[in-house]
């Protein structure tokens, strides 16, 4: 079969990737930990086709040009390369929420690439390989590979891939998330990551990740939303100082990112138990109890700014489906 299509959910992170030992294998600068959002996909088809001249990539319905078109190319030619494949490719791929807006959308976009082209080159390849796979193309992407949620560490290109620590089914986190923005951002994560050693506080905030890491995932393990809340919160803002005093200086927040934040722990005042996140976007993603999810969802809907609110409990892995784009 030289046709394949997959389904990926991005995901949110509670410990954050930000900074790369390797640039050019997306070794991080430290280790990762998130949930898939099931309220959110991609879906990708691949064919690979001899006779074709050069690669075709349609994102949302339209022809990807520049960089957008250039980092699928490149992991095309990886999966060619592992396939021994010489074929070009058509690529088509949609997606259900805005595309670069600190909704990590290459998270999904590229697990969704990696299994559909790996499998319409004629390869199955397992979990860890697909993670490994996925990393190249987008670091954040590795952990979009297993189910429910995931830890990304190692420092090797052969141990640097995601793991599941936890099953979609073990605790029903719901993610409620304020869209504030749909405009693309001027810098986005892939090169954000570069500023991350320009700013004094990185170095900072990376040596307090070995303290929250086994705390986050503590946290996961007891469904202690209070412990994961607060280490995430911590982490988000920690990851935020560090863009905001890179040089040059990443200010991704908007007068209602800051408003959902505040009214978020006035809230958490009067018990409504919500903690937020953010990727490097404007957006932020509130966690909340599944029961709480509904009164947290219309409570944000009510601030001034919010144009949108996404729901999402914890998301499976990429899947294969059968059903295709084209
Ligand atoms: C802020 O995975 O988009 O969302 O590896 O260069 O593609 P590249 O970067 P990317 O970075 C995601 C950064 C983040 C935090 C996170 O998801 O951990």
């Amino acid at each position: 079969m030289n046709k394949a299509t997959a389904v990926a959910n991005p995901n949110i992170a509670f410990v954050k990737y930000w900074g790369k030992a390797d640039e050019a294998l997306n070794l991080p600068a430290n280790p990762s930990l998130s949930m898939n959002l099931a309220g959110l996909t991609t879906v990708t088809t691949v064919a690979f086709r001899a006779g074709q001249t050069s690669d075709m990539v349609t994102i949302d319905g339209q022809s990807a040009a520049g960089e957008a078109r250039e980092r699928v190319v490149a992991h095309l030619d990886r999966v060619r390369a592992l396939a021994g494949i010489g074929e070009r490719a058509w690529v088509a791929s949609r997606s259900d929420f805005p595309a670069g807006t600190g909704l990590a959308s290459s998270s999904s976009a590229f697990a969704a690439l990696s299994l559909a082209a790996s499998r319409a080159a004629g390869l199955a390849l397992d979990e860890p390989a697909l993670s490994r796979l996925a990393r190249l193309a987008s670091g954040s992407a590795c952990r979009s590979v297993p189910a429910g949620f995931s830890l990304w560490q190692g420092d090797t290109d052969r141990d640097s891939y995601a793991r599941q620590v936890a099953s979609p089914s073990h605790w029903a986190l719901y993610d409620v998330v304020a869209v504030v923005s749909r405009e693309h951002k001027a810098v986005g994560s892939h090169a954000g990551h570069a500023l991350a050693s320009t700013s004094p506080l990185h170095r900072a905030r990376l040596d307090a990740v070995p303290g929250l890491l086994p705390a986050v995932r503590a946290a996961i393990e007891d469904r202690d939303l209070a412990a994961l809340g607060g280490a995430a919160e911590r982490d988000a803002l920690a990851m935020h100082s560090v863009m905001m005093t890179s040089q040059p200086s990443l200010l991704y927040w908007l007068p209602p990112t800051l408003a959902v934040m505040q009214a978020l722990r006035a809230w958490r005042q009067e018990g409504l138990a919500a903690y937020f996140t953010l990727d490097a976007g404007p957006n932020v993603h509130c966690l909340c109890e599944a029961r709480d999810a509904g009164v947290l969802s219309e409570r944000i809907w009510n601030l001034p700014g919010v144009l949108d609110v996404l729901v999402s409990g914890p998301g499976e892995g990429v899947r294969l489906v059968e059903y295709h784009l084209f």
